[in-house]
């Protein structure tokens, strides 16, 4: 069975964009692969060194996880800082990284200028501890966005670089992962742009959304002056809205006002309540699901417990192995 593995950074809650690009797809994988999903807490120091309460984000986003439907039994579900060997990989790793080729990583020199007064090295090698996440694993596959593709090519060539230089044909080169499908775009509501923090997080519809605050986020969504004439396109805004009806709603129910648009009699009020009402429907019952599961601490520590004791198994044979081929031996 082939290994994916996933991680993310617990900087906060998860939106709709997570749950249709990635979350609703890792459900299925389950069955299929070896999965391994985690959360990046240490990555997190890179841009937040003093954390305000690390400890509640990575449990939130815990239970998010396990209420969007991801099993423990099946995929192992860890957090990152609960596998301290993947930092003795990292440092492996960083032996053989060159400053020079860190640099130039655009996610750096972003970083940069976002972050000028705290150009640290762990920003620097951001890149070799994400190396170190995967091929502690041997993954052979891992779900990217565009913004993490470079990254992958990292740990590519850390891997192989790895492989070169102590002469032996240990890490596979970890693919990107295509859920097999055109990947469902999750517009903002602002307009413009992907649904997601950088949008704003009035534009953002979250799994822990309340109704009301749903209701309100979808009353403000942009939209045009309506149309005209009889088919006249559809602009940015009110196709997001189109694009937004089409992941929550009914079929009949977008073939209804498309076609209300085509014969210019579109009220975009009633539009957005209806879109509201579907998205509540589809929001609230996860949303009650990350409540209870987060109320519960007992069943969230057990979840941790089991995800750190798989992922530990996995990485410390990994370690054990890379010692052995660098030269560590035991005494
Ligand atoms: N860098 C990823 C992000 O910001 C998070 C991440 C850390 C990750 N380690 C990983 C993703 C390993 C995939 C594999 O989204």
């Amino acid at each position: 069975m082939k290994t994916v593995l996933s991680g993310i950074r617990p900087t906060g809650n998860l939106h709709l964009g997570n749950y249709f690009g990635a979350l609703s797809n890792f459900v299925s994988m389950q069955n299929e692969y070896n999965c391994f999903f985690f959360i990046a807490d240490y990555h997190s120091l890179t841009t937040h060194p003093t954390p305000q309460n690390i400890q509640g984000n990575v449990r939130s986003v815990l239970a998010q996880y396990l209420a969007a439907g991801l099993d423990p039994e099946k995929a192992t579900l860890y957090i990152q800082s609960d596998v301290p060997e993947v930092i003795e990989l990292y440092l492996f790793l960083n032996m053989n990284a060159y400053v020079g080729e860190l640099e130039r990583c655009t996610s750096f020199k972003d970083k940069i200028r976002q972050q000028p007064q705290n150009v640290n090295a762990g920003l620097l090698t951001y890149p070799t501890l994400m190396a170190a996440d995967i091929l502690i694993h041997k993954a052979d596959f891992v779900p990217v966005g565009k913004d993490q593709e470079q990254h992958l090519e990292m740990a590519r060539t850390f891997g192989n670089r790895f492989n070169r230089m102590y002469n032996h044909e240990y890490f596979p080169e970890p693919q990107a992962f295509n859920f097999g499908k055109e990947l469902v775009k999750i517009p903002a509501l602002n307009g413009s742009g992907k649904m997601g923090k950088s949008e704003g997080e009035d534009s953002t519809i979250f799994l822990t959304d309340t109704p009301e605050v749903i209701l309100k986020k979808v009353k403000r969504a942009v939209t045009d002056a309506g149309p005209t004439e009889p088919n006249q396109p559809v602009s940015e805004p009110v196709a997001n809205l189109f694009q937004l009806m089409h992941v929550v709603s009914k079929p009949e129910t977008l073939e209804f006002f498309r076609e209300q648009y085509s014969t210019c009699q579109i009220r975009y009020g009633d539009l957005k309540k209806q879109l509201a009402e579907d998205m509540i429907a589809f929001v609230n019952p996860i949303r009650e699901r990350i409540q209870e599961i987060a109320s519960n601490e007992v069943y969230l520590n057990k979840v941790a417990q089991i995800g750190k004791e798989k992922a530990q198994e996995s990485a410390r044979k990994t370690i054990r192995e890379v010692r052995e081929i660098i030269g560590f031996k035991p005494f």
